[in-house]
């Protein structure tokens, strides 16, 4: 290891930039870029602090949800997202808006136990004894969660493998609740050690199906049409898509990674950790043993029927959302005030992505409006300057076959002309 390394945290921001840039031989240009992006807030937030990365942030527009108008900020680097997040959003809005049902909110803290050979049934007993215990002892780990009318509410037990969970039911009202649920299983495994158990591990468990949160929404046929397809056959089209995503894992995992690219945007700009979303996701999507689709979409009558459920463990309050002044803004400019409303935007911010998506590849496929908007990132890829983009852009979008090489051609032509 080089010794450069040893001790880097402990120096200022500027000394780290410097040893960094000593060691990496980096330009005077690289330095000066890493120096511009420097925030004080930055530093304190992560360790061996550099710099702020920055994503471009947008606002999806169009979202109707319980009747209630949103417009929601978005950060995601991909071209198309946030444009395909107001598409599909429209849609639905002309056709009556997404329903979001009220969620039930818990975090799940996970104490595991390595029980003594041949003790599984006797300590399983003992901890069903004093699941009182259990809760008391969690909740004076954390006494301002109760106040606030949260806290632990239940335990559970469940034996995966050879290992005992003794999982805690925490309601964490209106906040993120990592670091709480963590200090209260902390506690009980303490207590539990105290108490002669072999307690292996205490920590929240990202598989929060304590926080499902479902939406659904009715579209028209006709709000589905494309200019050359109607909008009855986009829509079996688009149900036969999602049959596929329930029974091809290689077709689901695309399938939720585009309700992510919406879902992880809106995570990004409300400040919400979007590991743990991705992570309960994933783990949601194979609940029955196979990975599969998110969402579902089935023809009912003349219209399209979709359906979206997944773990959506948000909060308004804690973690970085009160820090930084950009997350702030994003919540005056949504009108969100609660947990459940951004649990309820956020799903439906997915399944509208979802539907445009799906939809482009009923249709024309994704190509056709995904590359178009892609033509900007392209142009500003092969080095065409802020004035040159929209020129660029324009002749990408007349030729059949676009890429890299081609856009690098378009550019020298412009210049040269
Ligand atoms: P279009 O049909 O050209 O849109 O769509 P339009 O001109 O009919 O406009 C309708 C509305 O769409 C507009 O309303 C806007 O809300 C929105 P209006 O303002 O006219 O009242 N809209 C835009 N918003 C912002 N910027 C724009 C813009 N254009 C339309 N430039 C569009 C074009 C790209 C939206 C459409 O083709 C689409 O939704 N395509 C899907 C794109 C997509 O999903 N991109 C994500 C990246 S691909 C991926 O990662 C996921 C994937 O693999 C997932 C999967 O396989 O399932 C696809």
């Amino acid at each position: 290891m080089s010794n450069w390394q040893h001790g880097f945290y402990k120096l200022s921001t500027e000394e780290r930039r410097a040893r960094l840039s000593a060691a990496r031989h980096l330009s005077t240009a690289d330095q000066q870029l890493l120096s511009d992006g420097s925030s004080t807030l930055g530093n304190q937030l992560v360790e061996n602090y550099l710099t702020d990365y920055r994503l471009p942030e947008g606002v999806g527009l169009n979202l109707l949800v319980n009747g209630q108008e949103y417009q929601v900020p978005m950060a995601v680097e991909e071209p198309s997202v946030i444009a395909a997040a107001s598409n599909g959003a429209q849609r639905v809005a002309r056709s009556g808006g997404f329903q979001a049902a009220r969620q039930e909110r818990a975090l799940v803290g996970q104490v595991v136990l390595v029980p003594a050979d041949g003790e599984t049934d006797s300590e399983l007993a003992w901890l069903r004894d004093h699941r009182d215990d259990l809760l008391r002892v969690a909740n004076e780990a954390h006494p301002s969660m109760k106040r606030r009318g949260g806290g632990a509410k239940d335990v559970r037990f469940r034996t995966p493998g050879h290992f005992i969970s003794v999982d805690l039911s925490i309601d964490v009202c209106q906040a993120m609740g990592a670091n709480s649920v963590n200090t209260m299983a902390e506690a009980v495994g303490h207590w539990l050690t105290d108490h002669g158990f072999n307690v292996l591990t205490a920590i929240l468990s990202n598989y929060a199906t304590e926080s499902l949160q479902t939406v659904e929404c009715r579209v028209d046929f006709v709000n589905l049409a494309t200019a050359k397809m109607a909008g009855e056959k986009v829509a079996r089209r688009m149900a036969q898509l999602s049959d596929l995503a329930q029974v091809d894992p290689y077709r689901a995992a695309t399938h939720n990674k585009g309700i992510m690219n919406g879902i992880d945007a809106v995570m990004v700009a409300s400040g919400n950790d979007w590991r743990a979303i991705e992570a309960g996701a994933h783990a949601y999507a194979v609940k029955d043993g196979q990975y599969r689709g998110l969402s579902t979409w089935q023809i009912d009558g003349d219209q399209l029927i979709g359906r979206l459920t997944l773990p959506l463990p948000v909060g308004v309050v804690g973690g970085s959302i009160g820090l930084n002044p950009l997350t702030k803004a994003n919540y005056r400019i949504s009108g969100i005030e609660t947990a459940e409303e951004l649990a309820a935007v956020t799903a439906s911010v997915g399944l509208a992505q979802n539907l445009a998506a799906v939809r482009a590849l009923a249709s024309s496929g994704i190509q056709a409006g995904h590359m178009k908007l892609q033509y900007r990132s392209l142009a500003v890829s092969v080095g065409a300057t802020a004035d040159e983009v929209p020129q660029v852009t324009k002749k990408l979008a007349k030729l059949d076959h676009v890429d890299r090489s081609v856009a690098k051609q378009v550019l020298s032509e412009i210049r040269k002309d």
